[in-house]
């Protein structure tokens, strides 16, 4: 039984995205319409704040972390501090994108979308090859089972088919603006 395919299906929406945002910033510096990435932006930070902080960072904050404290499942060493200080540091650059936007601020803007798609892609490549191998190894069939139950009921809140059909659309958008 496996409890993280569908946290790495997010994390391939999520580096999607990075790689886009990273586009947007690239098209601002050498591009004539330098003022595209903040009309857009509000975009990308609405698919940060809710796709990715919201819906994902529950799933594995209030679900998969408190299953991987469980007794006996991390054995060898704790990378979970690591992992919630990672998200608390993403919150930080968001913060600083939201105000840049609010600023008008292009510079700041693309700063910080570097430094949080920097901080977001070696983040999930630590989960997807550190933290959730163990995860699969560690948490007995039992607790998956209870696990899973937990995901349904954030899918369930959050409609997850309109989350995703929402944030896929809006990504098609944004692809077909810089082309
Ligand atoms: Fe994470
Ligand atoms: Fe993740």
């Amino acid at each position: 039984m496996q409890v993280t395919h569908e946290l790495m299906n997010e994390h391939q929406l999520i580096l999607k995205y990075l790689d886009l945002m990273e586009r947007y910033v690239e098209f601002s510096q050498t591009n004539d319409n330098k003022d595209l990435f903040l009309q857009k932006a509000q975009d990308f930070i609405s698919f940060v704040q809710i796709f990715t902080d919201t819906y994902h960072h529950a799933k594995e904050e209030d679900v998969l972390f408190k299953y991987l404290q469980a007794p006996g499942v991390l054995s060898h060493c704790n990378p979970l501090p690591v992992m919630l200080s990672d998200h608390e540091q993403g919150r930080v650059y968001t913060q600083n994108m939201k105000d840049a936007l609010a600023n008008n601020d292009l510079k700041t803007l693309c700063d910080n979308a570097c430094a949080y798609s920097q901080t977001l892609k070696q983040h999930i490549f630590k989960e997807d090859n550190i933290l959730y191998p163990m995860a699969e190894s560690g948490i007995s069939d039992d607790d998956k089972i209870a696990l899973e139950n937990e995901y349904r009921q954030i899918e369930e809140k959050m409609d997850k088919q309109a989350i995703w059909n929402e944030y896929e659309e809006q990504y098609s958008e944004l692809e077909s603006c810089l082309d």
